[in-house]
């Protein structure tokens, strides 16, 4: 998730466009560029590592003139954090900002290369300026080779493209990522999501799939991909600057939620090959050889993505059959763990940066292991000291509670597991086949279960708002989740919650239960389903107010609880992804209603650096 503006008029751009990009640092914040049209035949680029901030201030060192301009604020997807991997990327009078990634961008690069191209960042995004300046060395028009290079590319993008040659537009096109054209007398502008320009007018025209446009300043023009003109009708925008960032939502946490289809669709990308039922193992990072030659694997995480790991151990005994442990990283460190050469180390962390995730893996690499980082936050501490790195896209969190960091991490892993297990012949290829297609209709289904679950949600957690105490409760796959539940619960409601084993309710816990407890038990048609049903009625039967996650349409589990949140039936590693939606819901509702600042909980910070 990257930020892009573009600004065609009369006015001086780079004031414009610094604004734009400063209302999307929510979608970025690693480094930032402009390029503006300069006059006299030439483009004028400034970019600059870290916050805007830094760009701003090489901006005041050396100024940009010029009306007609593109920007980027960026997330880094391909390349860690630098001024060369910044944005705009130019290549032979052509500039280029991207929000997307080129999915089959090994193989143009190579192809690049062998044409004598000199590629000087590790972006996708570069070799999209090198393919369409190769067209207008042709002879063709802008918007005619960026059509050409658009048709031959894979992937999501949303891009923005000026060339040296046609100093009064901007050609522009998107496919997966947003991009929203805006529209004033005499000035048009474009950019990755409506706050950027709210300031300027609220005259936007949205762009679709396959759609490209020509901005001038009198306004655009849009054509598919294949050249056939749209007529697309405009939107009167009436959004608060405020609603506009969170897209209208009211929290972050709560976009942040219904973001988990697109977040979960983005870090699947170009990692599934669906044409030959396999995984692209060349995205994980880690050598056939080294997957063959484990022992063992030991997952090392603190909170929220300690949770993912406990599902990632389940995924990697019963699909790769190696001996796996999850430990929390604060509890590894130091006491002298045992640790080999035959250890893969899986430390999973949505910042990177996390202390505790990053001295235990320090430690577990100087012990011999391999380390294999699982982070959203590219070129972070524990990326940096890892082997190899398999990073999720979920974009930048703001929430400090994690949700769409949490279920790209289960999916990564997920992917892992799978890997090694078809790697080392304990999965074959047709059920390696199945669970490819499986995940590529995942996002969709995790669309639907947040549609159809947030009403019924959002009333359970109005009637039990007072509770003092919940339970959760859950069996192998589902036991993590019924932990992240009640974690999501306690972070930001501050209210008292347990997350258990379902099958240890009986060696102590049960005790806790009376009618003043609302007990949510996590009971989709799996292979815990039997004794999951059995929960259910223990709770029931000492009157707790039991809410049960099952499979749509189950009429038992209907009947043994007081109310059922219903889930899409799908093949059992796939449960954890859909009922953990509800439960985030809930944690969000109840704290919602209780007015507590979901976003930024009392006592917690989104990147723990202290012990
Ligand atoms: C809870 C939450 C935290 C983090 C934990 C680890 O919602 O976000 O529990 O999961 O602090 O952080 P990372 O994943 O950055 O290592």
């Amino acid at each position: 998730m990257c930020g892009i503006v573009g600004y065609v008029g009369p006015e001086a751009c780079a004031p414009i466009l610094l604004d734009g990009l400063r209302r999307l640092e929510y979608r970025g914040y690693d480094s930032a560029g402009l390029a503006v049209h300069g006059g006299a035949g030439s483009i004028d680029v400034r970019r600059a590592v870290g916050k805007l901030r830094n760009l701003e201030g090489a901006l005041r060192e050396r100024p940009l003139e010029g009306q007609v301009g593109i920007g980027h604020t960026r997330w880094a997807t391909h390349g860690r954090p630098s001024e060369v991997n910044a944005h705009p990327h130019v290549a032979g009078g052509i500039a280029v900002v991207h929000n997307g990634i080129i999915e089959n961008h090994l193989e143009v690069r190579r192809q690049l290369l062998e044409k004598g191209c000199e590629i000087l960042s590790d972006t996708d995004t570069e070799l999209v300026a090198h393919l369409v300046h190769l067209e207008v060395a042709q002879g063709k028009d802008i918007e005619t080779a960026v059509r050409a290079v658009l048709n031959t590319i894979e992937g999501a993008y949303a891009i923005a493209v000026l060339s040296v040659d046609e100093p009064e537009r901007i050609v522009v096109a998107k496919s997966a990522s947003p991009l929203v054209i805006g529209l004033a007398e005499g000035e048009t502008y474009c950019a990755s999501d409506v706050p950027a320009l709210l300031p300027y007018t609220r005259r936007m025209v949205f762009l679709e799939d396959e759609e490209m446009a020509v901005l001038e300043a009198g306004g655009a023009r849009i054509t598919t991909l294949k050249g056939e003109p749209v007529e697309r009708a405009e939107t009167q925008i009436d959004w608060s600057p405020v609603m506009a960032e969170k897209a209208g939502y009211k929290h972050f946490m709560l976009k942040e939620i219904f973001e988990q289809p697109r977040a979960l669709e983005d870090t699947l990308r170009g990692r599934l090959d669906r044409q030959n039922g396999a995984i692209r193992g060349e995205e994980i990072g880690l050598a056939p050889e080294k997957a063959k030659a484990i022992d063992r694997v030991v997952l090392l995480a603190c909170g929220t993505s300690h949770h993912a790991a406990m599902t990632g151990r389940y995924f990697i005994e019963t699909m790769a059959r190696i001996p796996t442990v999850v430990e929390l990283a604060s509890e590894f460190r130091g006491r002298g763990a045992v640790i080999g050469e035959g250890d893969l180390v899986i430390a999973v962390s949505q910042s990177g940066e996390t202390l505790d995730t990053l001295m235990a893996a320090k430690e577990a690499k100087a012990g011999g292991a391999t380390v294999l980082a699982i982070a959203n936050v590219i070129g972070s501490a524990i990326p940096r000291m890892a082997d190899a790195v398999f990073y999720t896209h979920a974009g930048p969190e703001i929430g400090v509670a994690s949700t769409k960091c949490f279920t790209t991490q289960v999916v990564n892993l997920l992917m892992v597991a799978a890997w090694l297990g078809h790697q080392r012949g304990a999965m074959s290829d047709e059920a390696l086949a199945e669970l490819v297609e499986d995940l590529a209709r995942m996002p969709q289904l995790v669309s639907d279960t947040l549609k159809g679950t947030r009403q019924l949600v959002a009333n359970l957690a109005r009637r039990y708002v007072d509770a003092r105490d919940v339970l959760f409760l859950g069996r192998g796959l589902s036991f993590p989740i019924a932990l992240e539940g009640a974690l999501k619960l306690k972070e930001i409601s501050y209210v008292h919650a347990e997350g258990y084993a379902a099958g240890e309710m009986k060696h102590g816990p049960i005790a806790l239960i009376d009618s003043t407890v609302p007990v949510v038990v996590l009971a989709p048609k799996d292979s815990s389903y039997e004794r999951s049903i059995g929960n259910l009625e223990e709770a029931k039967a000492r009157e707790a107010m039991v809410i049960a996650i099952g499979t749509e349409g189950d009429e038992k589990a209907r009947e043994v609880s007081h109310d059922l949140i219903e889930i899409p039936e799908v093949p059992e590693a796939l449960t954890p992804f859909l009922t953990v939606l509800p439960l985030q819901l809930y944690a969000y509702y109840v704290a919602d209603f209780k007015g507590t600042d979901v976003d930024q909980p009392r006592n917690l910070a989104k990147t723990v650096t202290v012990e």
